[in-house]
This record gives structure tokens, sequence and C-alpha cells, in this order.
């Protein structure tokens, strides 16, 4: 039976009234058409179709970093950040909200996830239902794919949050500019409201939920950096980034660091703008090491660096004195992420594939912004 079917059509032709024709609305009724023609056997015809969206959003890797929170709740930075999209790494995630669903259920890579990592999208989603009387009661289905591996410093829930935020907000009928989708993408995961401008993305800390939210200073085309990965280990790391804010000012380094970041930030800005690798790679090696210097000596420690990752920093410092242009940054794990020019780039990974301990070498250029997929 069609969507248009002769019984249903005014019925229909109310609910469709109460929609725009974005594409995304148009596959929510398609996928609807099926399940109308099920309840309709059953005697009961319901007039809230499915409404789906699908979105893709890259991880970024932060030349500036985050860490700590003013607010964890509203997961306001301590510091102000600066990054830039990794091109090639994508989360693709459609949202459905679906009258037929009891509760919201999450896949992610075609497994059901169940527990905190459920109750952490269903909070999420929650921030989107309360944004329209339109889903206001209706959970939703999100299927969620990365083409890279999940919680090993690559920044995936950045990836995950920023993909969910548009996806979800359009599969509600919300029409949210880059600003809204970065805020509520903030409130998922802090480092994915700079994943969803695209190129080179700011994060000035602001002063409430209204005010943190990324923006980009240059687009991904101004200028071909590039970001080779030496993956150490790809395993969900022991303590994700959310238990490890709310440790941060248990370091005596943490108020140091967070007093200094405006310097560091503007000098990667300016760095960034005027295209000057040398000052970018001393500003990206020492933010990325107090960063980290604040991890080992917070309560609990954060010790995420392995053996590997001690060599592949000295390998690459030394590179640089020898002229390669290449820096090494961290996240919240093991692997290192080398930025380097793209001329640099293929002799980055070469070099890089042969220091024991690396299992695997991926390089990003800088990437674009997060965006629906019409019709996916
Ligand atoms: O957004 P979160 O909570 O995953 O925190 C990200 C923290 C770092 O990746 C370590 C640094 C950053 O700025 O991306």
């Amino acid at each position: 039976m069609k969507f248009n079917d002769a019984d249903n059509t005014q019925e229909w032709a109310g609910c469709v009234a109460l929609f725009s024709s974005q594409c995304t609305r148009i596959a929510a009724r398609d996928v609807r058409g099926t399940l109308v023609a099920e309840n309709r056997k059953k005697g009961k015809i319901d007039l809230m179709p499915i409404q789906r969206a699908t979105a893709q959003a890259l991880p970024n890797i932060a030349l500036v970093k985050y860490w700590g929170n003013r607010d964890q709740a509203l997961r306001l930075p301590s510091n102000p950040s600066l990054s830039m999209n990794m091109a090639g790494l994508t989360t693709t995630t459609t949202v459905e909200f679906d009258p037929a669903l009891k509760q919201d259920v999450f896949l992610l890579g075609g497994r059901e996830i169940n527990g905190q990592g459920l109750e952490r999208v269903s909070r999420f989603l929650n921030q989107v239902r309360l944004q329209t009387s339109e889903v206001s009661r209706l959970f939703a289905r999100v299927d969620s794919r990365n083409n890279f591996p999940s919680g090993a410093g690559l920044a995936s829930s950045a990836s995950g949050f920023a993909a969910l935020a548009v996806a979800a907000s359009a599969a509600a009928g919300l029409q949210l500019s880059e600003t809204e989708l970065s805020r509520l993408a903030r409130l998922g995961s802090g480092s994915a409201c700079r994943s969803v401008p695209g190129g080179f993305v700011e994060w000035a800390v602001g002063d409430d939920d209204r005010s943190s939210y990324a923006y980009s200073i240059a687009p991904a085309d101004h200028w071909d950096l590039r970001d080779v990965v030496a993956l150490i280990d790809v395993e969900h790391k022991a303590v994700g980034s959310t238990e490890g804010h709310a440790v941060a000012d248990t370091s005596p380094l943490q108020a140091a660091r967070v007093a200094t970041a405006p310097d560091r930030l503007a000098q990667a800005r300016s760095a960034v703008l005027a295209r000057d690798f040398a000052s970018l790679a001393d500003v990206v090696e020492l933010d990325s090491l107090m960063m980290h210097a604040v991890m080992i000596t917070s309560s609990p420690v954060l010790m995420y660096w392995q053996p590997a990752t001690i060599a592949v920093m000295q390998a690459v410092r030394q590179w640089r004195l020898n002229g390669l242009a290449a820096c090494t940054t961290i996240d919240a794990g093991p692997n290192v992420h080398v930025i380097c020019t793209a001329e640099a780039a293929d002799e980055v990974a070469l070099r890089l594939r042969v220091i024991p301990g690396v299992r695997q070498v991926i390089t990003a250029r800088v990437g674009g912004p997060a965006h629906l997929i019409p019709n996916h």
C-alpha cells in the first residue's frame, strides 16, 4: 500500500500539511507509508509519521586543548580551544522518531548499546524533544556508524554528537542555525561543538549556555595541513573524557594551564591565519603537554600514554629539529596525532610506520562541516 492510498488520503493530507517539503521529511513520509498499511489492517491509524534524517560529521583534533569544565552539566569549558576537522574519518548517523517505539534505541556500528551509552544518547535526545512539540513524546532509533575505531582518542564522541545534533534536530523538524547546532552538540560532548562548523574552528568559552559555541576561523582549504595519526592502541579507553574533565581541578597544575590558555590560543590562531608552521608547532606541542601534565597529576591519575606514545613524541621532535615540518598532539588516549604540512605528510607516515608499537597510520586532511545527507 502506498502513502497516498485513497482510503488514507484525507488523514495523510492533514498530516502532511504539518510538514514542510524538506527532503528529510519526505524520507519520513516514505518510511511511514509501510507502517500505515500495517496499522490500518489492525484498525488503528496513527497520524504521527516516523520522522527521519541522516547526518554526517567528522572528528576534530584540538590544536589548543579543552580540558575541565566550569559547568559539568552544561559542558561550559574552563578554557577556550582551537581545532581542525579530520576529513575522511566519518560518523554517519540516522535518527528516526517513531511512534511505535517504547523507548530510545541506540545502535553503534550495528550493535545495540544499552546502559550508560544509551542513557547519554537519551539525555541528549531529551534536549531535542524539549525544543519541539512535534516529537516531544516520541522515542527515537539512533543508528550511528564510524569508519574508524571508537573511544581511542580519535574523538568519536565529537563526530558522534555533532552528527547526532544535526540528524536529531532535522528529524524533529527543527531548523537550527550552525550556532544553535554547535551549542546543542556541546551538551553531548564538549568537543562536539567544534565538529559542527568546518575547517579550523575556535570554541570561545562564553559566559553561559547561549554564548558557548564554536565557529570557523578559516575554511578547510585555507591551509593544507595534515593529521597523520599513529594508532598505538584502538581499544576503548578506561577513563573517558567526561570523567576526566570532572577531575581536572584536582591537579595543582590546572589553574596555571587555564590561566595561560588564552595566550596559547591567540598564538595558535595567529599561526593558523598566517600559515606559520613553526609558530603553530611550538604552541601545539606545549599545549598538549600541559594538558597531559594536568591529567598525570590529577586524582585519580589519568595516564593515557604508552611506551610507543613517548617514542613517537621523541622521534617527531627530533625530525622537526632536522627540518621536517611536523609536531605532535595527543588527546585522551595513547594515539599520537602528528600535525604536519602537506609536503611532509608522506615522509611522516613512512617514518611512523617503522616505529615499534605503531600498529597503523591514518592520514587526514582538514575537513568540512557537519551536514545532512538528503534521501539517505
Ligand atoms: O569533548 P570531550 O568531553 O570528549 O573532551 C575532549 C577532550 C580532548 O579531546 C582531550 C581535548 C579536546 O579539546 O578535544
